[in-house]
């Protein structure tokens, strides 16, 4: 019997403090041994939004805590550990480093290997937490900073195929919530309230949807929101029907650009054997998940969705691309610095700002 491998994972990327222990098993997913996450979502509640400075001070207070108490809630002791994984980037730089510090310290302390994990990679190898997929597959990343469809050919090897020109998803599902005066987090409450209204009453924008492939726009979409949300004047029941008419919208977009997408995966994948994984914290969202169900009967391909609680961001989705990564032999020394920028893809275009051709 193979050693199965065991790995810290510390995550400090944007307003969750995180760290798990994730051990491989036989069926080639993981045991979560423990999954400990500390939402700052109070202290930045009453500024509607992530606050930098309070996020890195949140994480300092809490990174010891919570480092301890996933330890000790996996009744591994740090002896047993394989590795430890930290993620180091994309994200808020003095956030980052805050995990990062601490993950590079604890590996050069106990002398055991170190990756620095791409929180993006994180997303994309997280339904794999519970559900074995085979490369290659199509990735569809939803998060409060990214909107992309990937092919996901290998760890380490990713090829985009669209991505947002403008806001994230994550980020237009916040907005419209704070528009409407509808709670922080954004997503969650748009998602609540949308049940409370009619979908079809506002006629909305979707935009780009009859060009540029399987990039996204959102920015259009929610000036059109705030348009409408001025007019509105507080009604409770327009507010609900804007909501539900907003979610409607971005059903609709996301329903054509898959489509576009999973064309443009056939094209390049010889496979009959599609998987569309859908990831990152907008993946939480109900109703996007039985409309692009809705998509996969109809044009036949297959959904994996991780676990609700491991859709947002969480520190078991770090240990379990450290795993990954140490087995491919890509570690990192602990020299290794945050980034705030750092896409999946690097030969893909940059696709945000003034010139853009689509
Ligand atoms: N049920 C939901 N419906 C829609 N959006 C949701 C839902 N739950 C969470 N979200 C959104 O998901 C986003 C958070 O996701 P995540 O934690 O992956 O983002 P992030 O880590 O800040 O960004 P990134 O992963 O791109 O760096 C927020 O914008 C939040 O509003
Ligand atoms: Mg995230």
């Amino acid at each position: 019997m193979t050693k199965k491998i065991t790995f810290l994972g510390i995550e400090t990327s944007c307003d969750e403090t995180a760290a798990a222990v994730i051990r491989e098993n036989d069926k080639g997913t993981a045991d979560v041994l423990s999954n400990i996450v500390s939402s700052q979502i109070s202290e930045h509640k009453k500024f509607g939004g992530v606050v930098p400075e309070l996020a890195a001070r949140a994480h300092l207070e809490n990174i010891e805590y919570i480092i301890k108490a996933a330890l000790e809630e996996s009744k591994v002791s740090l002896d047993e550990i394989d590795g430890i994984a930290a993620t180091a980037g994309p994200g808020l730089i003095v956030c980052l480093t805050v995990g990062l510090n601490i993950g590079k310290t604890m590996a050069a302390f106990s002398n055991k290997p170190f990756v620095a994990v791409n929180h993006l990679e994180g997303h994309a190898l997280s339904p794999g937490l519970e559900n074995k997929i085979q490369f290659p597959y199509l990735l569809l990343l939803i998060s409060g900073g990214h909107s992309q469809y990937l092919i996901v050919k290998d760890i380490n090897e990713y090829e985009q195929l669209g991505t947002t020109i403008d806001d994230a998803l994550g980020e237009a599902f916040d907005k419209t919530a704070k528009m409407l005066d509808l709670g922080y987090p954004g997503g969650p409450s748009v998602e609540k309230f949308a049940k409370l209204g009619d979908k079809d009453f506002f006629e909305l924008p979707e935009p780009i949807i009859n060009k540029a492939g399987c990039n996204l726009s959102f920015a259009g979409l929610k000036t059109a929101v705030l348009r409408q949300a001025k007019k509105i004047n507080g009604n409770d029941k327009l507010k609900f029907s804007l909501a539900a008419s907003f979610q409607n919208t971005i059903n609709k977009i996301l329903y054509k650009k898959t489509k576009i997408a999973i064309e443009m995966f056939k094209e390049k994948i010889n496979t009959s054997n599609i998987n569309l994984v859908v990831a990152g914290g907008v993946a939480a969202n109900i109703s996007i998940r039985e409309n692009l169900k809705k998509l996969s009967n109809e044009i036949g391909f297959k959904t994996v969705y991780p676990n609700l609680k491991f859709c947002g961001d969480n520190a078991a989705m770090i240990a379990w691309a450290g795993i990954q990564r140490f087995k491919k032999n890509l570690l990192n020394k602990t020299d290794v610095e945050a980034k705030s920028r750092w896409p999946l893809d690097e030969n893909a275009p940059y696709m945000k700002g003034p010139g853009l051709k689509l």
